[in-house]
């Protein structure tokens, strides 16, 4: 195990990651964790992550506390310095570089290989079961790779005693509903209750053309919706599965804790009342988004559903300017059901941030068979990146533009123009809305 110390998290996280592709355990602590707490977790090494900016940290062993470099664990510092602490230099992508990470993990701390996919799956099922014990539990399964992948390793542990929820807010994907039940309620045999609440969603939105507004309303629908069904169950269920993942816990609390299981914590879960009160299951806190899907694939979650882009919580609330109805909710289903098709066929999605198309509340002249139209444009929204905080939009061949356009204007209803998104971000959001 290499415990990973904290001091600059962009470069912590790569480490971390590094070594766990090299099938180390790693694990990332704050700097100023105690000598106890990173002894209680038996690292075999020792890497500190720093600045290389010597005027922000012109000695990186003041931030630690000292005996940490006592304790007879090896030590190397990345990009930073420490007297008497071996450095190594960290250049992305260089072979010297991940050559001189690796001698250190195998060849000076000698690290056990024993991250691997099976071996999480089976230590976690393991915990997820000692957690749990003959209790219940519930998940909100979305349809999304990390509740997908979480309700299914909880599964694996405790079978039918898991039920999920699935809310169909009708801001979904043409079939995203139809392809959950089948998937999961059909194909891996869940225990899964399937909730249309879109009636109430689309009340709840009439009329509502402010971006904010209609974002709050789909939220605390959300919340209301997730809430009556967990508290039909609250008497049998004592947890709540989350799909959170270990960036998530890196970010929002700056640091992980340095000990403690690696599925559980206890507090109450944003949203739900005190009356509602549940246990969290967090099987994949200690994991980044690529283990995630890796360990899907091993669980047998189909690959278009582990490989697909981001989609918002709000859904196509966030993608239709001006009203949600059924008519624009229709055209937003047609319309990003064939951006979709025919990014994939081209071969593209993969290198793709984001794909889909945003239906607008205008309408401009068109011709069609000779005859005056008056309708809706679509725009189709295309970007390439990383991490969705910043991108760029993207240089799709013409011939796929042409095909995409060609369809949507012959396939949709209501739509007779379509135009191409061409703003990175900033200054543009990836969403309209
Ligand atoms: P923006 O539009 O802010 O989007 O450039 C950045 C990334 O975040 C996604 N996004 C959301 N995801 N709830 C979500 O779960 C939201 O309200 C939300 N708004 C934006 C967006 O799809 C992109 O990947």
């Amino acid at each position: 195990m290499l415990a990973v110390i904290d001091s600059e998290l962009q470069l912590s996280m790569i480490l971390a990651r590094k070594a766990r592709e090299l099938e180390v355990y790693s694990q990332v602590v704050p700097h100023n964790v105690t000598k106890e707490q990173l002894s209680a977790l038996e690292p075999e090494g020792i890497v500190i992550s720093g600045s290389p900016d010597p005027l922000v940290c012109p000695d990186v062993s003041d931030l630690i506390e000292r005996g940490i470099l006592d304790l007879g664990i090896p030590v190397v510092c990345v990009n930073c310095k420490a007297p008497g602490v071996p450095s190594i230099h960290y250049v992305p992508g260089s072979y010297e570089w991940e050559q001189a990470f690796s001698e250190f993990l195998f060849s000076v701390c000698s690290c056990r290989k024993d991250w691997t996919v099976q071996g999480f799956i089976e230590r976690s099922i393991k915990e997820i079961k000692s957690l749990i014990g003959d209790g219940r539990a519930i998940s909100g399964l979305s349809g999304g790779v990390d509740s997908s992948v979480a309700s299914r390793l909880v599964q694996e542990a405790i079978g039918d005693r898991l039920t999920c929820i699935f809310v169909d807010t009708g801001l979904l994907r043409k079939g995203e509903p139809d392809d959950v039940r089948r998937i999961f309620g059909e194909g891996f045999k869940m225990n899964l209750k399937m909730v249309d609440a879109s009636e109430r969603f689309l009340t709840a939105l009439k009329g509502i053309t402010d971006p904010e507004e209609k974002r709050k309303i789909i939220g605390g629908e959300f919340i209301n919706v997730f809430q009556d069904e967990a508290a039909k169950l609250r008497d049998e269920a004592g947890f709540l599965v989350q799909g959170t993942l270990y960036s998530d816990v890196l970010e929002s609390q700056a640091h992980a804790g340095t000990g403690g299981s690696r599925v559980k914590s206890h507090h109450n879960v944003g949203g739900l009342p005190e009356t509602v009160q549940f246990e969290l299951v967090e099987p994949l806190r200690y994991l980044f988004k690529d283990e995630v899907r890796a360990i899907g694939r091993e669980l047998g979650i189909p690959h278009h559903i582990l490989d697909r882009h981001p989609f918002p919580g709000p859904g196509f609330g966030v993608r239709i300017v001006g009203e949600i109805n059924e008519e624009s909710l229709e055209i937003a289903r047609e319309a990003n059901a064939i951006v979709e098709e025919e990014i994939r066929r081209a071969g593209l999605y993969n290198e793709l941030w984001q794909a889909f198309a945003v239906v607008l509340d205008i309408r401009s002249v068109g011709v069609s068979s000779g005859m005056r139209t008056y309708e809706r444009p679509v725009v189709v929204r295309v970007v390439t990146g990383h991490d969705g905080m910043t991108c760029d939009w993207g240089k799709l061949p013409y011939e796929v533009m042409e095909k995409i356009s060609s369809r949507i204007t012959h396939e949709v209803k209501g739509v007779n123009r379509v135009v191409y998104d061409i703003t990175p971000k900033p200054p543009g959001t990836i969403e309209w809305e």
